[in-house]
């Protein structure tokens, strides 16, 4: 087995014994990278580390102040692309690595060990793995709840899965590290699942740090309980044995990315959980395991062999009770997170929730996968203005509307621009009845990806982030990240009853998903019908194709690329408050080819009104960048650096002594070969980093 196969192509990972602050000063220390850019933000000046760094940030901050320049929309130094071990930004930024897998949640909690023998107990306490996507909330003037400061607050992050090679310590099978496989490990990858809520405060230096002894820091992991709720609740395709009311559930799995809601709660998202269920023995898969893609061994995490949850001939219910999107409150450490079923059943990518002009929420979703949907949820009730965080407000979620999204070519063929409709998948309208299988308005929503197969959806490039203006109401951005299934073979669309294999349809291309093996990727946006959330209608255009701009013809990338640019698999994705478009990637970082001079992956910025983008972050070697979130007054921009070191195509992977490439059983046996970061002479481990600039702007600005 090489890295899983996770079907958003991409596969990652991260400790410390210390507090965070001692990470923090350790991990810069250790990287002279850094230091260089600090000094080329500040000119030829010297910059004793890390306190007189500080020094020298407030004199800046007060000049700064002083001439008060306007802020731009992009007011950095774009950066060059990079294939090296470190994390590059702009000129007179800093990037600091934070929180990274292993290390304690508070201060109770078990050190990290950098030989990766933690146990599964001690895991239940410390930071998750691969980190995704991750939000800032503010506290209120009290420290007692959600407000807007800017200085301190809870950090809430996902996780979406583990790199294996890299989580376990080699055991005894020489031919793979992870055999023999047990419960206890099994429990561990659980462990490292699910989210981290983290009490995080500036200091009178400008850095941040963790608020150990705090009550607000938690865990929520693959054994947590976690209420089912809204119109699928109590099915009975979701009861167990263990659960015979089919409504609490242990644990959330690939956690992909997430969102925010008005009344200060975490949205969370599960993604390919198919992947950690398999089955011992024979088994026929129905067709509703199939457009979920179960599969025997699923992605190799083998826990199904020694835990009967995951194994589907055991608990044949349990599969159902993940794709879903979980509601956490962080300030509320007692209170379960809950599953909100009213927003569907699929393999969803993020959340991106909008207030209506008329006060219904509406939350856009993209399902990740080759050829799959972008739906939309319309809550019934509405969004009390003045009373933000009422209990009311908080089960707005519960009940709704879903969407599917059909696109159409417009007035003018060929011009990549056009229309779209919304359709709603709701029991009984459409086709989505008892005639073609379906029992309930649960029913539809725990099958949503067959739901919207009947109702003749667009398939779609792999939906990933969706993001909203908040400056430009109706204005809607989604990430296509890439689609080799796309306009290449016989055509072939998903079935309308429903029994496509989950990714095996090969849909021809269409004017919104324009190019045959779509191997760069591209963003969508549309405007809602008269900049209303809610409208059934909207029009919609490309933003961008990446690609190389040196290439003509079908493959040709939009006019807004160029050499300075250049990217591939837009992913991660949000608007700011100033109405910046911020881009991260997650795609080949294999510098060569099709993806020549591209580099590691990256974060840009664009401008949705011109269509410039200018790259502003590099990853270090084999990340993805994903997670995007801002204090409130812009002065930190928080990212995740998630699997660093994962080996697949990167130029500097290390050969073995026959010659060949290292596979994951040689650098789980080698780890600190490829990549240490985020600190040098440990193992790669995902990571926050807190951005800003090193006079106190707006980040970006
Ligand atoms: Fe987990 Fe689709 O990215
Ligand atoms: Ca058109
Ligand atoms: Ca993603």
């Amino acid at each position: 087995m090489s890295h899983l196969p996770l079907d958003d192509d991409s596969v990652s990972n991260p400790s410390t014994q210390g507090h965070l602050h001692d990470l923090v000063a350790q991990s810069v220390a250790a990287q002279p990278s850094r230091r260089r850019l600090l000094q080329a933000g500040l000119g030829a000046a010297a910059v004793p580390f890390l306190s007189g760094l500080s020094d020298v940030s407030t004199a800046v901050a007060a000049t700064a102040k002083a001439a008060a320049p306007a802020e731009r929309m992009l007011g950095f130094e774009a950066v060059a692309t990079s294939s090296a071990d470190e994390a590059v930004v702009p000129p007179g930024y800093r990037a600091v690595p934070m929180l990274p897998w292993g290390e304690p949640i508070d201060a109770k909690s078990p050190a990290f060990k950098p030989d990766a023998s933690n146990t599964a107990a001690d895991q239940e306490r410390q930071m998750g793995d691969n980190h995704d996507a991750i939000e800032f909330f503010g506290f209120n003037s009290a420290r007692s709840g959600f407000g807007d400061r800017s200085d301190e607050g809870l950090l809430v992050m996902n996780h979406e899965y583990i790199n294996p090679e890299y989580f376990y310590a080699p055991d005894s099978d020489p031919a793979h590290w992870m055999k023999p496989f047990t419960a206890e490990k099994a429990r561990k990858g659980q462990a490292a699942h699910g989210i981290s809520v983290v009490h995080i405060k500036r200091n009178a230096r400008g850095e941040w740090e963790h608020v150990k002894a705090s009550r607000f820091n938690r865990r929520i992991h693959g054994n947590t309980p976690i209420t089912l709720q809204g119109p699928a609740a109590g099915l009975p395709l979701l009861r167990t044995a263990a659960d015979t009311e089919g409504r609490t559930v242990r644990g959330t799995f690939n956690n992909c990315g997430g969102g925010r809601t008005p009344w200060g709660t975490y949205l969370s998202c599960e993604e390919n959980f198919n992947g950690y269920f398999g089955w011992n023995g024979e088994h026929k898969p129905t067709a509703l395991e199939n457009r979920y893609g179960l599969s025997k061994d699923g992605n190799g995490y083998l826990w199904h062999t020694v835990d009967p949850r995951f194994d589907v001939n055991a608990n044949p219910n349990e599969p159902n009770r993940f794709g879903w999107v979980v509601e956490l409150d962080p300030f509320n450490p007692d209170a379960p997170p809950v599953k909100r079923t009213a927003l569907g059943r699929f393999k969803h990518e993020n959340a991106a929730l909008v207030v209506a002009p008329n006060g219904q929420v509406v939350v856009y979703m993209g399902c990740d996968e080759r050829n799959e949907y972008l739906y939309k949820f319309v809550s019934a009730g509405r969004f009390d203005r003045r009373n933000p965080q009422s209990a009311y407000n908080r089960e707005l979620l519960s009940e709704g509307t879903l969407y599917v999204a059909r696109l159409d070519a417009g007035a003018t063929p060929g011009d990549r621009m056009g229309g779209g409709t919304w359709i709603p998948l709701v029991f009984g309208q459409n086709g989505l009845t008892e005639a073609h299988g379906f029992q309930s308005q649960g029913d539809v929503l725990l099958r949503a990806r067959q739901a919207a197969d009947r109702v003749g959806a667009t398939m779609m490039d792999r939906p990933e982030w969706v993001a909203a203006n908040p400056r430009k109401p109706g204005e809607v951005f989604l990430t296509l990240t890439n689609n080799n299934r796309r306009g290449t073979e016989a055509e072939s669309s998903n079935q309308a009853d429903g029994s496509t294999v989950a990714g095996s349809a090969k849909p021809a291309v269409d004017e919104a998903n324009p190019r045959p093996n779509n191997v760069w990727g591209h963003i969508l946006r549309w405007n809602e019908a008269g900049g209303d959330a809610t409208a059934m209608a909207f029009q919609w255009d490309l933003f961008v194709l990446a690609g190389q701009p040196g290439i003509a013809g079908e493959r040709a990338p939009s006019a807004n690329v160029n050499a300075g640019n250049i990217f591939n698999s837009p992913d991660g994705m949000k608007v700011d408050d100033f109405g910046r478009l911020w881009i991260e990637t997650d795609g080949s970082y294999g510098n060569t080819g099709d993806f020549a001079g591209m580099g590691n992956n990256q974060m840009l910025v664009a401008d949705p009104r011109t269509g410039e983008i200018r790259r502003f972050l590099v990853g270090p070697s084999g990340c993805e960048i994903t997670g995007i979130t801002f204090t409130p007054d812009r002065r930190t921009v928080f990212v995740n650096i998630q699997h660093p070191g994962e080996l697949g195509n990167h130029p500097n992977v290390p050969k073995r002594a026959d010659g060949k490439p290292y596979a994951d059983n040689d650098i789980a046996r080698d780890p600190l070969r490829f990549s240490q970061w985020p600190v040098k002479g440990m193992r790669p481990r995902a990571a926050t980093l807190a951005i800003s600039r090193i006079d106190g702007g707006p980040v970006g600005g």
